[in-house]
């Protein structure tokens, strides 16, 4: 039996298709990614119109990247019986609380969050004075929201997103949780759990309000998701009263941080598309050797003879992600005494690099030929997604008056 409620479980991160996936995402991201499906029941999706923020002017990078990613997903391990995949653009609840949400989210809690004025700086280029990029974040709340995800893992850029996500959930809560009468609801709910299950309740509501017990709000937590006997907004009440506040209608996420990605591009900065030192998923045996052998190395070796040293040099940071103790040994004293040439010393790295990809490409290559698979794929993960997000939807219309009849 989990001790956690089970959409606390529920772990939820999206992609924007903005060009080919490498060994930076595949270290940083997909990885992580492929473990915790194991884990959780997780949803990863395509999102598009995060990045139509910054590439409306010209979207057709979008489409271009779509199916290329999702394939990079798949090849890199993401099974579509563990997780479900799916398309942003393609489940339109997520604008319709993109629009809820934004009616009571203050101006100054988009303006303050750290990527709207750094990310207008960085691109320049672009003209991001849009309604749309300041709402990005909002958007971004919508789609965890929407399935009341309870962990998503993002990198630290990503952070003060979901802490504007929480409040966001919180204000919420607040504003429209609080129907009449809730308090004699809630006292009402708890009475039907039964005797001995309404003492427990009482006890560790107590301990968790008076003492800020943390395992004891975990207890509580997990003694309401297993009763059978009370009805859904009844089991959203007692989360809510437990902690003092109104129904949780929209539960506050966690971010859970992806460490930090120790993969080094070719020029032993942070791999980036921006500073054009990748490696793609895609990058076939030719054109790994090639990219590794003409990587630069510690300018100290001019010559063959000259010696090294590995910590002035970004292959010795490749071999610390791809070389067993024994290859580094061999690389620190070869350098440092130039009894190995530069040229010996990438071997294992593109030897190691070649096998970690081939076989991606040839699962890459598998989708590439059967394109209706990847269709179908996306379109269950999407049909699923959708009838998530659709019943989070109806609760959020229903507390905020708009369900019409
Ligand atoms: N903003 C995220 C990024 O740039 C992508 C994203 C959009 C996302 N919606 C999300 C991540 C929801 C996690 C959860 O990386
Ligand atoms: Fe770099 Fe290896 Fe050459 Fe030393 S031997 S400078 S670690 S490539």
């Amino acid at each position: 039996m989990n001790s956690v409620p089970s959409h606390y479980q529920r772990v939820l991160s999206g992609m924007r298709p903005t060009g080919q996936l490498h060994l930076g995402h595949y270290h940083g991201v997909l990885k992580n990614w492929v473990k915790l499906q194991h884990e959780y029941e997780c949803y990863f999706f395509v999102a598009d119109w995060h990045a139509l923020t910054t590439h409306y002017e010209d979207p057709s990078v979008i489409s271009e990247s779509v199916w290329d990613m999702v394939i990079d997903w798949l090849a890199a391990g993401i099974d579509p019986g563990d997780a479900t995949l799916f398309i942003q653009s393609r489940i339109l609840e997520h604008a319709e609380l993109h629009l809820l949400l934004s009616m009571l989210t203050p101006l100054g809690w988009v303006e303050r969050v750290p990527s709207y004025k750094d990310q207008q700086e960085q691109l320049r280029n672009l003209d991001l004075a849009t309604y749309g990029f300041l709402g990005y974040p909002v958007l971004q709340s919508a789609d965890i929201l929407a399935y009341r995800a309870g962990m998503v893992p993002v990198g630290d850029d990503q952070v003060a997103h979901i802490e504007l996500t929480r409040e966001i959930a919180r204000r919420f809560n607040y504003v429209y949780g609080r129907e009449p009468g809730f308090e004699e609801k809630a006292e009402a709910a708890i009475k039907k759990m039964g005797k001995k299950n309404a003492r427990l309740y009482r006890d560790l509501m107590k301990s968790y309000q008076e003492q800020g017990n943390a395992e004891a709000l975990a207890k509580a937590r997990a003694l309401l998701e297993h009763q059978q006997n009370i009805s859904l907004g009844d089991r959203e009440r007692l989360f809510g009263y437990l902690e003092g506040g109104g129904k949780v209608i929209l539960p506050e996420p966690q971010a859970l941080l992806t460490p930090a990605s120790k993969m080094p591009g070719l020029d032993g900065q942070k791999m980036s598309k921006s500073y054009g030192n990748t490696i793609s998923l895609r990058e076939k045996p030719a054109g790994i050797a090639e990219k590794l052998k003409t990587m630069p190395t510690d300018p100290a070796r001019v010559r063959r003879t000259d010696p090294g040293e590995p910590g002035k040099c970004p292959v010795w940071q490749l071999h610390e992600v791809y070389s067993s103790e024994q290859t580094r040994q061999w690389v620190q004293t070869g350098c440092r005494s130039a009894s190995i040439g530069c040229l010996d010393c990438k071997a294992p790295v593109i030897e190691s690099v070649c096998a970690e990809l081939e076989p991606m490409n040839a699962r890459a290559q598998e989708y590439m030929e059967h394109p209706d698979v990847v269709r179908s794929i996306m379109a269950e993960g999407t049909e699923r997604a959708r009838d998530v997000a659709a019943e989070t939807l109806a609760d959020v219309r229903a507390s905020m008056g708009l369900s019409y009849r």
